[in-house]
């Protein structure tokens, strides 16, 4: 039967595939559920109850429709850490590295959102492009115009998205058109969270660009606005890249190191998410594990730019593990797709000499990312109460794909097949709160 466009009771049927645990915690056999030929049933856009379709199948309504994906995945929507949003139409500039890169492509393509029309354009492609790869929940950089926010949360209300985001924070080293103050940009900042936060499923976060581009005053006028909205994200960039980490140190020496500002300035803690750290040191990471600060490792980026290997299994170490997501950090990223930045995370892991094992990979970019983002009492996982987000997965979506699929040995074999080969194509159909939201021309 064809899936309703909005029906109450939602019931989708395929082989369901979750995280219910950190595998390097609970061991990855134990970390990951897979019900063959599953149900999972969602009513206002919570899912109500999931389980063998055998046993569900009965207890739906009369009349319920059901969304038959045979021989499909059924997961958890991705979760993306770390996504620029007023950088999607310059997605694969070619250039140089992070500071270059930033002056040359992003801040120009950023100006552009100075004109709400342009804004809502792109929010819209943006939104559309989460929803083709999958992606149902997102921690989004929008550019410094406060109309920026509002085009974006506009366009993910129109499809009831989880979203994060915020109004980009700079005071200085770049462009004046770019610049606001720290007045400026508290007060806007405190508008768009009176305007937005908590509506429906968006969310805010307070949003400096990363150090460099605020003054000592503007990082002050954050952890003010911080500590007076601090059920409010916090989402920035940190250690990506050695030249900036260098310049860090001089615009800031009197403080210890990079993670140092934003802690002196009341920038860390739980809800707070920086991108990158792949330069962080040892006590940076402790500071992070200590103060609950996740980090979004974004791999396509990180080679794309040439900033370096992130070592997940160092930010991971047991001892005082780092909560953890991926990024696509799209436009220096390289892709929506999380099954892509996957890919490219399992690559890094092999040149750091520590295989990122596939159900670790899929528990950051769902149940993992959820934990990061603070988020996971309500998405990353399939289970009673949470929201209804889905995505899809085809494991013989191309003919690679199935012929691949044809010879997996197991459920983790065909996952990570999905990772190395996969991309927007795997996607089949995307749920968003108990509604098909994208579905993937046949
Ligand atoms: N650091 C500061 N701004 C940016 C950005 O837009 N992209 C990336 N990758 N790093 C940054
Ligand atoms: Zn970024």
């Amino acid at each position: 039967m064809a899936p309703s466009k909005s029906p109450d009771v939602t019931a989708i049927r395929g082989d369901l595939l979750y995280c219910t645990e950190d595998p390097a915690v609970a061991g990855p056999g134990r970390a990951l559920e897979h019900v063959p030929d599953g149900l999972v049933v969602s009513q206002g856009g919570v899912i109500t109850a999931l389980g063998p379709a055998a046993d569900l199948l009965a207890t739906l309504p009369p009349g319920s429709p059901v969304a038959h994906y045979p021989g499909c995945l059924v997961a958890p929507g991705f979760v993306d850490a770390h996504v620029h949003y007023a950088q999607t139409e310059m997605i694969g500039t070619f250039g140089a590295q992070l500071l270059e890169w930033l002056n040359k492509t992003t801040f120009p393509a950023e100006q552009a959102f100075a004109e709400r029309a342009h804004a809502d354009a792109v929010a819209r492609v943006f939104v559309e492009e989460l929803l083709r790869n999958g992606t149902t929940s997102a921690l989004v950089f929008c550019a410094t115009y406060p109309a920026s926010v509002d085009a974006l949360f506009e366009a993910a209300q129109a499809e009831n998205l989880r979203l994060i985001a915020g109004k980009t924070w700079m005071d200085r080293n770049a462009p004046a058109p770019l610049l606001d103050t720290a007045q400026k940009a508290y007060d806007d900042s405190k508008a768009l969270i009176a305007r937005w936060h908590g509506k429906g499923r968006a969310l805010y976060a307070i949003t400096p660009r990363f150090a460099p581009t605020s003054s000592p005053e503007q990082l002050e006028a954050a952890g003010a606005l911080r500590r007076e909205h601090p059920d409010t994200w916090l989402h920035t960039h940190v250690s990506e890249n050695p030249q900036e980490v260098a310049w860090v140190q001089e615009l800031f020496p009197e403080r210890a190191g990079y993670l140092d500002v934003y802690d002196h300035y009341g920038l860390l803690g739980r809800r707070a998410v920086l991108a990158h750290g792949i330069y962080l040191k040892e006590k940076e990471l402790t500071r992070c594990h200590e103060t609950g600060t996740a980090l979004a490792h974004c791999p396509t980026s990180n080679l794309f730019l040439g900033s370096g290997l992130f070592d997940v299994a160092v930010a991971r170490d047991r001892r005082r593990p780092v909560k953890l997501g991926l990024g696509t950090d799209v436009g220096a990223g390289t892709s929506f797709s999380l099954l892509r930045t996957l890919d490219e995370a399992c690559k890094v892991a092999q040149l750091r000499g520590r295989p990122l094992h596939p159900v670790l990979g899929f528990y950051l970019a769902t149940l993992g990312g959820a934990r990061a983002l603070a988020l996971d009492d309500r998405v990353g996982t399939l289970r009673v109460g949470h929201e209804a987000d889905f995505v899809v997965l085809d494991p013989a979506a191309t003919p690679l794909l199935a012929l691949r699929a044809a010879r997996a040995q197991s459920i983790v074999d065909v996952l990570f097949a999905l990772i190395t080969l996969g991309d927007d194509r795997a996607v089949r159909a995307t749920w968003v709160a108990g509604r098909l939201a994208h579905e993937r021309a046949t």
